[in-house]
């Protein structure tokens, strides 16, 4: 697949990281080809990470995301998904490799700065999700 779905976070929003996010994308080679600055709804959020429902930390997951500013963005790029996992790195900053954008820019498990994809199918409801055929390019 050539697209993924990414968000930077509320929290790497409010720390600052927006444009060093960015760039470490766009230098390992992902096009924007979608990109806005958004708040999601708690009806949003609850969409969005419906698969993880029943978890203890839904709550907390739910009121993280939606308590700030986010960028959504669709990114494209040969195998997308799974590259853009690697480049983000662990769930658990602790655990995310090296230079990863986790390990640079994540404070915790919870508050971990970007969102990826975890399959094709997913990439393409969450990028339609966010974004009008008209606003990927
Ligand atoms: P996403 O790209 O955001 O989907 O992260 P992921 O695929 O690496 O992890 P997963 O889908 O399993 O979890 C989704 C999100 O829930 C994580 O990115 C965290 O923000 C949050 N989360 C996961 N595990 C925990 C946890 O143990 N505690 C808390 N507070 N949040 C968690
Ligand atoms: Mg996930």
């Amino acid at each position: 697949g050539k697209r993924t779905f990414t968000m930077i976070k509320p929290d790497a929003v409010e720390n600052g990281h927006i444009g060093a996010i960015l760039e470490k994308i766009t230098a390992s080679g992902f096009n924007i080809v979608a990109m806005k600055l958004t708040q999601l709804s708690k009806r949003d959020a609850e969409e969005f990470y419906a698969i993880h429902k029943e978890r203890p930390f839904f709550g907390e997951l739910v009121e993280f995301m939606t308590r700030g500013p986010i960028v959504a963005a669709i990114l494209e790029k040969e195998n997308a998904v799974s590259d853009f996992r690697t480049l983000i790195g662990a769930t658990n900053p602790a655990e995310a490799a090296e230079g990863t954008i986790r390990n640079l820019y994540a404070t915790s498990i919870g508050e971990n700065a970007v969102h990826g994809s975890d399959s094709d199918e997913n990439a393409a409801i969450e990028g339609a999700f966010h974004f009008a055929g008209r606003e990927i390019f």
